[in-house]
Order: structure tokens, then C-alpha cells, then sequence
């Protein structure tokens, strides 16, 4: 991931992305609004969703214009929006190290600060890149919000099946990856194949991302997460991790865990397979995604895009080992 974000073309890339994302962000006739989203999106976060578009442009041979700056700052927007409303339902105070919008306005403010967010990377990516890549980003927030709903649907759900976990961060995650990838092979004019090889890749990755995130939600401690470790388990998010652990978790799950019930449940985690089965899966995930890129001419950009899947998974191996089993 590092050696992404680190590329000279990527960050050179980013610097414009970062702009177009804090003209967007401003760019609301009310004050309010525009302190409210930059707030957010000057709350850090890696950018790793551009610096994929970026990369993926770069990859198929489309040099970085102001269309494809364009779509790259849309997808974070649209990620940072959806994260508005994310923290609004977590009922979360925090993100990144800075208070959320639903702590620091209200729940009402910040529920349409997001929308606002949402709407004006589809008005930008309509209006300043290409009818296709509207498209895209219109079904990609369906998709979002469709992931979203089946994780709050299934809360609290001890039979949870593996199918509708993977169907939700589908949704919820990985489909923001993929369109991030596929809007960089549309303006790229790219043939059929080429997107869906792209956009396929971009997913395989996504859902990488979601399922190790999930992973150290149950292994990284609170200091490492900076948030409290087993946030799901409080939150009654059973993740794919939780599912293939085979843990026996039997009369520990359910609303309103005490502090000691979560640790319990925690370490009995922790000491089941679930770290290597996660990180197994995470792997073949990892093969699927380079098995669908396409023929790549630059050098550079195929090993960053070839690299990243391993590269983020040996991350989280490395961080998952530091942590003690208790
Ligand atoms: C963070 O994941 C949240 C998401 C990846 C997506 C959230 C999507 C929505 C709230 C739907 C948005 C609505 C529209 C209309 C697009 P997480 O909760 O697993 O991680 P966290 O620990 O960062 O909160
Ligand atoms: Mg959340």
C-alpha cells in the first residue's frame, strides 16, 4: 500500500485529486455545508481509493487529464459521504482522530452534509467527466446503500451465513474499489474486457480490504485501532473472520455485552483458526485479483497494482503477530 501511495506519479496525481476534492467540498452555496464536508475530508484518510483510479489509468496507458483527476476525487467523495452516514449509524463520536459530524452537529446536520457529499461527486462526474462514468458512480452509491442495509439487517444475527457477509462488504466496500478502478478504464476508453478485468480487480481488492479491517477489528489491540478493539462485536457486526473462526462463542454474543464478555469473547478468537483462515482466504482473494488484470505496459504501475493484494496482506499478518493472545 505504502509503495502506491509513495509512487511519484501517483502522489503527483493525488496533489490534483486532493484540490478537486476540496473545491467539491466547498463548493455549497451555504457555509455550513462547506465547513461541515471539509471538516471530513481534511480529516485525513489515505486516499487510497484515487490513488487506485490513478494507478489503474496509468496502467492501461491514459495519462492522468482533468477527467480522470475528476473521477478520482468523485470516488473519495462518495467515500467520505458514505462514511458520514456510517458514523451517524454507529452512533460513533470519532474518526481519524477528529470528532464526527453526527457528535459535533447532530444526526440532522450531518445525514445531509453526506447527502451532500453523495450528490455533488455524481453532479461533478456528470457535468465535468462523462455521462459512463455518471453511471457508475450512480450505481455505485445504490450499491453502498444496499450493502449497508444488509449488514444492519442481519445485526445481532448469531446465524449469520458466510454468503450474506460477503454479500454485504460486497456491497459496501467492495464495489467503491471496483468502480474507482472502472471509472479509471472508461476514461481510459478501454476495450470491454480490459474494464471488467479492471473492475474485477479493483473488487477482489476491495473485498480484501473490508475482510482484513473486519479481521483487526477482533485482533489489533485498542491502541493499534485507535478505537475500542471488538467494536463489531458490541455493534452486533458478525464479520466473515467471526464466521470462519469456528469459534464457540455460545451465550456470548448479543446486545449489551459487558466489558468482560467481549474480552472473553475476544480471546476465544484469538485463539481459534481465524487468523490464519481469514488470511488464508484473503490469499486466494489475492490470487483472483492479479489473475484478472489485464496486459499491462508499464512497468511501474504493474508492479504496484501486481504488489498491493500481498503487499497489504503481509501488513496485516505482520500485525496481527505483534499482537499477544491474552
Ligand atoms: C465503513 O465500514 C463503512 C462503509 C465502507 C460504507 C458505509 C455505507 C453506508 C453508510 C451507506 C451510505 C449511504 C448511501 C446513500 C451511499 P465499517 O463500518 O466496517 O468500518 P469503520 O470501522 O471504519 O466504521
Ligand atoms: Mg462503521
Amino acid at each position: 500500500m505504502d509503495q502506491l501511495l509513495r509512487s511519484p506519479a501517483i502522489t503527483a496525481g493525488l496533489t490534483k485529486v486532493e484540490a478537486r476534492i476540496r473545491r467539491l467540498s466547498g463548493s455549497s452555496a451555504l457555509p455550513a455545508i462547506n465547513a461541515g464536508a471539509g471538516r471530513i475530508v481534511s480529516a485525513g484518510g489515505k486516499r487510497l481509493r484515487p490513488a487506485m483510479t490513478l494507478a489503474a489509468s496509468l496502467a492501461l496507458g491514459k495519462a492522468l487529464d482533468r477527467r480522470v483527476i475528476t473521477a478520482a476525487a468523485c470516488v473519495e467523495l462518495i467515500h467520505a459521504g458514505s462514511l458520514v452516514h456510517d458514523d451517524l449509524m454507529d452512533r460513533a463520536t470519532e474518526r481519524r482522530g477528529a470528532r464526527t459530524l453526527n457528535a459535533e452537529l447532530g444526526d440532522g446536520k450531518a445525514l445531509v452534509i453526506g447527502d451532500f457529499m453523495l450528490a455533488r461527486a455524481g453532479l461533478a462526474a456528470i457535468v465535468n467527466v462523462s455521462r459512463p462514468v455518471a453511471e457508475v458512480l450512480a450505481a455505485v452509491v445504490v450499491e453502498l446503500a444496499e450493502g449497508q442495509y444488509l449488514e444492519t439487517a442481519d445485526l445481532f444475527n448469531t446465524a449469520r451465513t458466510r454468503q450474506n457477509a460477503l454479500r454485504s462488504i460486497t456491497g459496501k466496500t467492495a464495489a467503491l474499489f471496483r468502480a474507482g478502478c472502472l471509472v479509471a478504464a472508461v476514461c481510459a476508453h478501454a476495450s470491454a474486457e480490459d474494464r471488467a478485468r479492471m473492475a474485477a480487480y479493483g473488487e477482489k481488492f476491495g473485498l480484501i480490504f473490508q475482510v482484513l479491517d473486519d479481521l483487526l477489528d477482533l485482533t489489533a489491540t485498542s491502541e493499534q485501532l485507535g478505537k475500542p478493539a471488538g467494536n463489531d462485536l458490541r455493534q452486533g457486526v458478525y464479520s466473515l473472520p467471526l464466521l470462519m473462526s469456528g469459534a464457540d462463542l455460545d451465550g456470548l454474543l448479543g446486545r449489551d455485552m459487558s466489558d468482560e464478555q467481549v474480552a472473553e469473547a475476544l480471546r476465544r478468537l484469538r485463539a481459534s483458526r481465524m487468523t490464519e483462515e481469514t488470511i488464508a482466504y484473503c490469499r486466494g482473494l489475492a490470487a483472483d485479483a492479479l489473475a484478472a488484470l489485464p496486459v499491462i505496459h508499464d512497468h511501474e504501475m504493474a508492479g504496484l497494482l501486481y504488489g498491493l493484494p500481498a503487499a497489504y496482506i503481509d501488513q496485516v499478518e505482520r500485525m496481527t503477530h505483534l499482537t499477544p493472545v491474552s
